[in-house]
């Protein structure tokens, strides 16, 4: 039975559907990484499950690829730990290490057909040619591309390409598949496809990958759970649910998602405590364990915001600026005593035009407080 096999066979016997394990696979133990005096990340600990799909989402330069060629191998960490299965394995070169890395570039030879590309990718020794044929056939199975397998790389479409990188670094069965930014030279037609499929196979194998993004989106989408990485420190780690519902600081909430942000100071008002952010004074709910006053930043989603007609008995007056039809929702922007916020409102039928007064109206939990103190985590484990 391969690894495949094994791997579809527990996913059906999980009468939940859920293929997800919970015990720690991939373990960053206070992993830093210094080019001369840049500082490329910070100490991070990240703790990855078996049979996790885990994304590293941040913009460009935070690190996402050091932290990748430290797990694959191509890079040493400055200082910290990397375990895969219990054991250490920084010390091991790449190809002694349990991992596989599809490269952004894809690395394919474009002369050899799709079937030597994978063969290319087979580094288990002492293979006979029937293993070698029956792994290569698995695995062409399972990116459904048995109909190409004689076909010339270059002779193949971009999703086509992509996926035989993928074939190529599956082959091995790795425990753990490093994607870095596997999907970024795709047109956004063909690149919703491959996240499907990618999805797909994942589920499919059951090892645990870990995909590097700069599309909150896309990592929102296909992902268990993320971590989100700036200037080579970890923000936050999270489902996609928890990183939207619950942002722990300014940078998450600005990353993840369409908030207004209110930066300001919290303290007490006559009817309990306030944002207060230049002239703008907004009732609020903030964290416990914070004494007042406190610097921060409120976070209002624009799909938390309601637009009300003027002549409503609840809501803060403000005056729509534009507003941009996006079907499903149409975008308002207005002004709130000189503090610009936005409204993303279902159709109601009300006429909502520039330079009219409405009324914006939100739940009280809905502005979230985000404390402008550090409260980067340290870990997750
Ligand atoms: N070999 C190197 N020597 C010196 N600095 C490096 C080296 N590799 C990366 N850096 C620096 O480390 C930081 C992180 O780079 P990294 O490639 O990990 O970013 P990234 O998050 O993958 O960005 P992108 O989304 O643009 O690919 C950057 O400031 C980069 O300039
Ligand atoms: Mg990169």
């Amino acid at each position: 039975m391969t690894m495949f096999d094994q791997a579809q066979t527990e996913v059906m016997n999980d009468a939940k559907g859920a293929s997800v394990q919970t015990e720690a696979y991939l373990e960053i133990r206070d992993v830093a990484k210094l080019f001369g005096d840049t500082v490329a990340l910070e100490r991070v600990n990240l703790t990855i499950r078996k049979g996790e799909f885990f994304s590293l989402l941040g913009p460009s330069g935070c690190g996402k690829t050091t932290l990748m060629r430290m797990i694959g191998g191509f890079e040493a960490p400055s200082s910290g730990d990397i375990r895969i299965d219990g054991s250490s394995v920084v010390h091991l070169a790449p190809h002694s290490r349990p991992t596989n890395m599809v490269f952004q570039s894809l690395a394919l030879f474009p002369h050899l057909n799709v079937r030597e590309n994978i063969a290319f990718g087979l580094r288990i020794a002492g293979l006979s040619k029937k293993e070698m044929r029956d792994k290569i056939a698995s695995v062409l199975s399972v990116i459904r591309l048995e109909d190409f397998a004689d076909r010339e790389v270059s002779a193949l479409s971009g999703g086509q390409q992509q996926r035989v990188a993928i074939a190529r670094a599956l082959v091995n069965e790795p425990k753990v598949l490093l994607l870095d930014e596997p999907l970024s030279a795709l047109d956004s037609k063909l690149r919703e496809e491959m996240q499907e499929e990618l999805r797909r196979i994942q589920k499919h194998v059951g090892s645990t990958f870990v995909f590097v993004t700069h599309d909150q989106a896309e990592a929102m989408s296909m992902s268990d759970r993320i971590a989100v990485i700036n200037d080579g420190r970890l923000q936050q780690i999270g489902t996609p649910e928890e990183l939207y519902a619950k942002p722990r600081n300014r940078f998450v909430a600005h990353f993840i998602g369409n908030s207004t942000l209110f930066d300001g100071v919290v303290e007490n008002g006559t009817a309990g405590p306030v944002l207060r952010s230049g002239d703008l004074e907004l009732s609020c709910m903030p964290p416990e364990g914070v004494s007042m006053p406190f610097k921060a930043t409120g976070a209002l989603r624009f799909e938390s915001v309601s637009v009300l007609p003027e002549a409503a008995g609840k809501g803060r007056l403000a005056t729509v600026i534009s507003r941009k039809f996006h079907g499903a929702f149409t975008r308002v922007r207005c002004d709130m005593d000189g503090c610009e916020v936005a409204a993303d409102v279902k159709p109601t039928g009300m006429a909502i035009e520039p330079g009219s007064k409405v009324r914006l109206a939100w739940e009280p939990d809905a502005l979230r407080i985000l404390p402008t103190v550090n409260t980067i985590p340290d870990s997750n484990r």
